[in-house]
């Protein structure tokens, strides 16, 4: 996989770029990201795939500058004959899409919209990913998102640290499926609940049970920092650990931490 560790890639998870590339229906036509900042996410997946093209949604509400290092950016990649960039999608209402990537404005009114968009402008195979499902300063995209699974009109496979996966209910068993053989050919740890329940996620769960959301099961991708990610996916520029706790984390065995921590809190203490 081709990929940068930089500013633009800086909310991106290896693992997420992995499995766009990877589930997106061939032949990889057309992708569709609404709130495109400074193009992290986009041009992994159109350097990575060679024939995408691209339709940016983003109005850069006061953020002017931001458009500007996207366009310089596309440009930079020679990338701009096949990004078209949009302030909205009202204009198209009869273009599909192989992915539509939502992460433009986090309330529940403008998820939900988008949702609409997404499900009425998807290629009949096509998925739709929704970005920070779990942010806890952002609770509208969960509750939009539980409300169009609950009304029947995308389903659920795949859910990693940050991403839901969706597709149409009917090709739900194929893109489960095809999920699942990719998580398992590349040895990336995940949970499906029924009865391939591990400890990747730190519970190993005593007895089998159902994770589905509205009868469709999920595969649960291990929740693992982005540095193990790279080393997973064997990337030639692997993410940098951000800050120093991380560093130690990963370099420490965790006998040595637990003593370290012991002794910090006895010197608290004093
Ligand atoms: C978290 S950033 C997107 C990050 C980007 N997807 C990436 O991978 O780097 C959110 C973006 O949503 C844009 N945004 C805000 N309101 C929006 C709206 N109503 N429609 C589409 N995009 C919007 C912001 O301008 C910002 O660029």
């Amino acid at each position: 996989m081709i990929w940068e560790t930089d500013e633009n890639t800086i909310w991106l998870d290896p693992f997420d770029a992995f499995f766009s590339i990877n589930l997106i229906p061939a032949p990889q036509k057309s992708v569709c990201e609404i709130g495109v900042y400074k193009g992290g996410f986009l041009m992994v997946l159109l350097e990575n795939l060679p024939h995408l093209q691209a339709l940016a949604v983003d109005p850069y509400p006061n953020s002017e500058n931001i458009k500007s290092i996207f366009i310089h950016n596309i440009k930079a990649k020679k990338l701009e004959s096949r990004v078209r960039l949009l302030e909205n999608y009202d204009s198209l209402s009869d273009q599909k899409f192989d992915l539509v990537h939502i992460d433009g404005e986090h309330s529940e009114v403008a998820v939900l919209s988008d949702l609409q968009f997404a499900t009425h402008n998807l290629s009949s195979k096509g998925i739709v990913v929704i970005d920070d499902i779990w942010h806890p300063l952002f609770p509208g995209i969960v509750s939009a998102t539980m409300k169009v699974i609950h009304q029947g009109t995308l389903a659920p496979f795949l859910i990693s640290r940050n991403k839901m996966y969706l597709c149409k209910p009917s090709e739900y068993n194929h893109h489960y499926n095809s999920a699942r053989s990719l998580l398992k050919l590349t040895e990336i740890p995940y949970s499906s609940g029924i009865s391939e329940g591990s400890d990747i996620l730190g519970s190993k769960s005593t007895y089998s049970q159902a994770n589905s959301i509205n009868g469709f099961n999920q595969l649960v991708v291990g929740n693992i920092n982005k540095f193990q990610q790279s080393l997973i996916l064997g990337l030639e520029n692997p993410v940098k650990l951000s800050s120093a706790r991380e560093i130690f984390k990963q370099i420490t065995p965790p006998i040595f931490v637990k003593i370290l921590r012991k002794s910090a809190a006895a010197y608290r203490s004093r």
